[in-house]
């Protein structure tokens, strides 16, 4: 194997879910899915935009940060959020995903470390390996409502540490950043000189209205070099289109150098597709009709999930405030991931707690996005499974 770098030497050996999966796929049993993410496949409106025909659309413009007028529509988005934000801080790229690859390779040397929320979607891991560099993981508490906890972001430092992610609100948690967290951690981030990475992805989907809620760290003053990040995969449901967003903020002359750094990342890449930008401003222009109508899903699910726990139930959903999907607290034997067995044995998919690397307890993690057919039958095997193994006490 010296010929290939361990870098890419990922695991590859297929979990027991992952095969009991296939198996029953391939006798070709029915399964009701509730780990359904992607937001092209569950019937939500999709705009109504021709990417080929609008104008300069089969043109090539490499711009490395974008063309000026997407990262203007990005700027105005955010505006409509409450946030005041200059197109020229704005870059593109072609996903979050990528963008994160950019700031790691701006940030980190070989080997330095950024710090990663847990439990949390599992993604920067595997961006943070591609790129040499080590992630270390501080804990979200659940007796905090899996908050952030600025003295575990401390605690979690070494002193290769370089920056921290936060993904608000958390995925797969829903909470979101609160003023006062972010206020102690970008203490602690100045404090050390480490950059802020605020995945932001999930944002512009809260549920309610709590108070104290950050919906972004964009066009704030914040004492620490600041990285807000976006894309059309979730604020229009197109992961397809391959269009993502970052805001660089903080103090002035870091954040200039970073801008000026990160052109010169991009323009090794030119990365986004110049038809996708060119339909940026329409697309934003009817992102909330989509989300509108995706909020509306996810609600409607959570209420029907709400409603169908038997009073006194072994299990629970765990309480958020946003995003697509929903965490069930369950009694910790047989453990997460016999019981996701055994209720796919039942005909109903849903995700183990340890996916996202949660701890202290036993949890299942489930999408909210299903269309409400589809989501109430999987919901009745899924309520009758748990039932089955955790009768109530
Ligand atoms: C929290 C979070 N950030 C980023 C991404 C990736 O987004 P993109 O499609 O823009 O790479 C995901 C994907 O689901 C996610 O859950």
């Amino acid at each position: 194997m010296s010929r290939f770098s361990t870098r890419t030497d990922f695991p590859r050996a297929p979990n027991a879910l992952t095969e009991a999966h296939a198996a029953r796929q391939a006798r070709g049993l029915p399964l009701l899915d509730l780990t359904e993410s992607n937001p092209t496949r569950v019937g939500l409106p999709a705009p109504d935009v021709d990417l080929l025909s609008l104008p300069g659309g089969l043109g090539y413009a490499p711009e490395p940060l974008g063309l000026a007028s997407a990262r203007h529509a990005v700027a105005e988005s955010w505006l409509a959020r409450g946030a005041r934000v200059s197109a020229e801080h704005i870059l593109l790229s072609a996903s979050t995903s990528e963008a994160y690859g950019w700031l790691l390779k701006l940030l980190c040397e070989p080997e330095d470390t950024v710090l990663v929320p847990a439990p949390c979607y599992p993604l920067v891991d595997v961006l943070a390996r591609l790129e040499g560099v080590q992630t270390r993981a501080y804990r979200l508490p659940l007796a905090h409502g899996f908050g952030l906890d600025a003295g575990a972001v401390e605690s979690a430092c070494d002193a290769r540490t370089r920056a921290v992610v936060v993904v608000n609100p958390g995925n797969p948690t829903g909470h979101f950043l609160h003023e006062g967290e972010l206020a102690a951690l970008a203490e602690v981030c100045a404090r050390r000189g480490l950059a802020l990475i605020c995945d932001e992805v999930f944002s512009e989907f809260p549920w309610d209205d709590e108070p104290d809620r950050v919906p972004t760290v964009a066009g704030r003053a914040l004492p620490c070099l600041t990285f807000a990040l976006g894309g059309l995969s979730k604020s229009v449901g197109l992961p397809g289109l391959k269009v993502g967003w970052t805001h660089v903020g903080g103090p002035e002359s870091l954040r200039d150098e970073a801008l000026a750094r990160l052109e010169w990342v991009s323009d090794a890449y030119l990365s986004v597709n110049t038809p996708a930008q060119h339909a940026v401003p329409a697309l934003l222009a009817r992102a909330p009709r989509f989300q509108q109508a995706l909020r509306e899903r996810v609600l409607a699910n959570r209420a029907r999930l709400l409603a169908a726990r038997p009073r006194g139930a072994a299990w629970d959903v765990v309480r958020a405030h946003g995003g697509w999907s929903a965490v069930l607290r369950v009694p910790t034997e047989p453990g997460e991931e016999a019981t996701c067995l055994a209720l796919l044995a039942a005909g109903v998919r849903v995700q183990p707690g340890y996916f996202y690397d949660f701890e202290g307890g036993a949890y299942l993690v489930l999408s909210l996005l299903a269309p409400p057919e589809r989501f109430s039958a999987a919901l009745q095997v899924l309520v009758d499974g748990l039932g089955r193994m955790f009768p109530a006490g």
